[in-house]
Formats: C-alpha cells, structure tokens, sequence
C-alpha cells in the first residue's frame, strides 16, 4: 500500500509530528512524506492512505493547508484512506477562559481539514487527532513524538496491517 504523509508547518513541530508518524508507517508501507507546497495530483492518485496534518491557526487549519485542500478535486480525494492530525496548544494551558471558550467553541485545524475531505469523497480511518505544543511557537510537548508514532501503529492496525 501507498501512503502519503502531508504537513504544513510554520515552525517545525507539525513537520516533527509528521516525521514521528512517517516512521513506523515506513516499515510496512511505501511512504512519502511530503510538505504541502509539495504535493501534485499526481501523488494523491498514487496513494491509497493519506495522512495529513497542519498547525492550528486561528482555530483553523494554516493558510497554506486551507490553499491545498482547495486545490485537491474531488477525483483525488474520493476512496482514499485518510487520518488527520494537527499540532495545537492544551487547552489547559491557557490561562484566559474566554479563550479557552473560544478554542472549545471554534476549535482545531484536524477537524476541519477532515470534515473538507470526507466532503470530497475520503474515508476515515481514525478520528481526526491533535498534538500538543508547549507554547504557540513550540516546541512539542514532552512525549508527543512518541504519542504520533503509537497513532500511526493504530492507523495500521485499522487498516488491517500489523506493525513490527
Ligand atoms: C498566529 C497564531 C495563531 C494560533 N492560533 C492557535 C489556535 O487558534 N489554537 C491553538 O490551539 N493554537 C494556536 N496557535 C499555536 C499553533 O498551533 C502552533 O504555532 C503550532 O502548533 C506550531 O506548529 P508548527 O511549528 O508546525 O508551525 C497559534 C499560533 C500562532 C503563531
């Protein structure tokens, strides 16, 4: 199976999220991991999984994420396997309740960015998955690499591959 792994990332922690999850993907499958400037219709017709992740800004997914899903056409999308994931602050780490309300009521970039594709036609394998920075620039918090490594292997499993 094809998988494709694609990120936005402003200051490397959703590109460091989406390296974690490339790994224990690689072992069973052929992966491209790829920045989503990157990304042609070519390479969504080559894949049969795709894994797609941005930071949250704003409660929505970054510009340039939102740019490329416009760009996807529903014959890329439509039957392919898709997890989502973004990177985003713990809400309990935020000391403003109307911002925490805010965050709670707008939310994150994976929903929306999952919502757009199953509205083109995707598959969901899992429920769409946010890792959590320390501060707004980052870095990860402890144990979130590791955290998307785990999310990958679970991703496998439902798609009927056991992972080493
Ligand atoms: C302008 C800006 C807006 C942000 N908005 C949100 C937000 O609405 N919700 C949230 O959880 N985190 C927010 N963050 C934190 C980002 O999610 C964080 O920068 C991101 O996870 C880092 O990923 P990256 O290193 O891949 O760019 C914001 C950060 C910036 C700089």
């Amino acid at each position: 199976m094809n998988a494709l792994v694609i990120y936005d990332s402003v200051f490397g922690n959703t590109k460091e999220i989406a390296l974690a999850i490339s790994e224990p993907l690689r072992a069973e499958l052929n992966v491209k991991t790829l920045y989503v400037k990157e990304i042609t219709p070519e390479h969504l017709g080559w894949a049969q999984l795709l894994v797609m992740g941005a930071p949250t800004r704003a409660f929505s997914p970054s510009e340039d994420m939102k740019k490329a899903l416009k760009g996807l056409s529903k014959q890329n999308v439509t039957g392919l396997k898709i997890a989502v994931f973004d990177t985003r602050i713990d809400e309990q780490d935020v000391d403003s309740s109307k911002l925490r309300f805010l965050m709670r009521r707008f939310g994150y970039a994976a929903e929306t960015i999952e919502k757009k594709l199953v509205k083109k036609g995707a598959i969901v394998v899992l429920p769409a998955k946010g890792f959590y920075v320390q501060d707004s620039e980052g870095p990860l918090k402890d144990g979130e690499p590791q955290r998307a490594k785990e999310w990958a292997r679970e991703i496998m499993t439902k798609i009927g591959i056991s992972s080493k």
